[in-house]
């Protein structure tokens, strides 16, 4: 009671494209009575049991939904039985004090006498336990429970507890992050790491040479789980390994770059490169679960740290939302629930998450006249998000101040190409991802429009 269900739920649902179905408010109508009144006229058995049938068959409904639950309804057995088998459930934290405020007053029956209030908080708090698989706090919390993401200063620590399941584990890293995270790893998953395995650093890991070496190492059944620990470049291969090792098994990534906690690690997409270009081969495979801890970035070098910021930037612009001025493990959970959200609703790539594109045009332009070397990604994405604030007459000083993006020196034509191959113009017309009044959304521009954009991004 009180704890904020019908305040998170809709926002939940909304984040994640799914209906909002709020049980006590449905079964009022039912009833045709508040939930006083028909408390007052049948009493607290009859409601249960009104209430069991509406809440199962909500939980049995062929399709996902959002559902709030009323407060009490985890004390019927078989509503605690279905939400275990059918259910993902999350529950919203909150202290009795702030329950107790929320709903003394109100028309509620059960908060009508503080100290039978305060009873009734303790004696459900264990039931939410038993069936809560994870806990939240606000909608990001939601969000984040829903992908199986779990952002935490510390969470290394409890690795053992986060990798789902109690089968053996494949450690991937590289030697870098191996030597200063391996062995805290190790320590956390205990008796169930089976093996540990060494990927090249950086980008070098993502080739079909590495893949191959790890199917071979690779001593997992189908029931175990590879756990890729690193930057952006270690859980993608490791991710594709896990996605093609005996016709695909379960793995967790555990990122440590802020790349990867706010982008790469999150979605499911895996990849490794090709001579033809980068991350041309990989595999749709959600990981199990994302354990991020953001302590892990105190770590990583200040140019690392400015590549993830140009994602950090993009997503802020994308949600409208200043996300770059919160302190780092609040600027990670809120990026991560951006993120997720988006990839849940579209998790094949096939529709809005295309938004995550936005100032990438411009940077796989350059970087690609830059033949990949030169110029790094973040460096490229920043200035392709400057390109595309430009084209929406949007303000561009919160890229310039946090990025400081500079002009590269690319061969333009080049640029251009690689530009138009990849948009595919239309018409003379190519669509880009721009940023509109409610957020962002997808446009067509007349092609010298867009190359001039490009033109200024690259230095005489
Ligand atoms: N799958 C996706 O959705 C997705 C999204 C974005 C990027 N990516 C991929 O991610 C890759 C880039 O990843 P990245 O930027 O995380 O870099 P990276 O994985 O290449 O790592 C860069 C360097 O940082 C070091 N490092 C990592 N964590 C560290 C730490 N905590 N302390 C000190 N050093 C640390 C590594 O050893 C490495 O040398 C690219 O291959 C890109 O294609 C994938």
């Amino acid at each position: 009671m009180g704890a904020g269900k019908s305040t998170v739920g809709p926002q939940a649902a909304e984040r994640l494209g799914r209906p909002f179905l709020d049980l006590d408010r449905d079964l009022e109508q039912d009833l045709g009575a508040t939930i006083p009144e028909f408390f007052e006229q049948r009493g607290e058995a009859a409601f249960r049991l009104q209430e069991e049938g509406h809440a199962i068959a909500a939980l049995r409904l062929p399709d996902p939904a959002v559902i709030a639950l009323g407060g009490g309804a985890v004390q019927t057995s078989s509503i605690r039985n279905e939400l275990r088998e059918r259910a993902f459930t999350v529950l919203l934290e909150i202290d009795v004090e702030t329950a107790w405020q929320r709903s003394a007053g109100s028309a509620r029956p059960l908060a009508r006498d503080e100290a039978q209030f305060r009873t009734l908080f303790e004696q459900r708090r264990s039931l939410y336990e038993q069936v809560a698989d994870a806990t939240a706090d606000d909608v990001d919390d939601v969000v984040l429970a829903a992908a199986g993401v779990r952002v935490e200063v510390g969470a290394l620590e409890s690795l053992g507890s986060l990798v789902p399941g109690e089968a053996p584990v494949a450690l991937v890293s590289d030697p870098h992050v191996g030597g200063i995270y391996g062995a805290a790893a190790q320590v956390a998953l205990g008796s169930r790491l089976a093996s540990v395995h060494e990927v090249p650093q950086g980008e070098a890991a993502k080739t079909a040479d590495v893949l191959e070496r790890l199917w071979s190492e690779l001593r997992l059944d189908r029931d175990g789980t590879v756990v890729a620990l690193g930057g952006g470049s270690t859980t993608d291969v490791g991710g594709f390994v896990a996605a093609t090792y005996l016709r695909g098994v379960a793995w967790v990534s555990v990122p440590t770059t802020l790349v990867g906690q706010v982008d790469a690690a999150i979605g499911g997409k895996t990849a490794i490169d090709l001579s033809q270009g980068k991350n041309l081969a990989g595999a749709f495979h959600w990981p199990a679960r994302a354990v991020i801890d953001p302590a892990t970035l105190t770590t990583l070098p200040e140019e690392q740290h400015l590549e993830g910021m140009a994602e950090v930037v993009k997503t802020g612009l994308l949600a409208g939302k200043p996300l770059w001025e919160l302190p780092t493990p609040t600027l990670v959970q809120r990026c991560a629930a951006y993120k997720a959200a988006l990839c849940l609703r579209d998790p094949a790539d096939q529709g809005e998450r295309a938004v995550l594109n936005l100032g990438h045009t411009f940077a796989h332009a350059l970087e690609a006249a830059a033949g990949y070397e030169g110029v790094s990604h973040g460096r490229a994405v920043a200035l392709g998000l400057l390109a595309a604030l430009r084209l929406s007459g949007r303000p561009t000083d919160v890229v310039e101040h946090l990025l400081t993006p500079q002009p590269v020196r690319v061969d333009r034509e080049r640029a251009w190409d690689a530009l138009r191959r990849d948009k595919k113009s239309r018409g003379g017309e190519l669509r880009l991802v721009l940023l509109g009044e409610d957020g962002p959304l997808v446009e067509t521009r007349p092609e010298a429009e867009v190359r001039a954009a490009l033109d200024e991004l690259i230095a005489e």
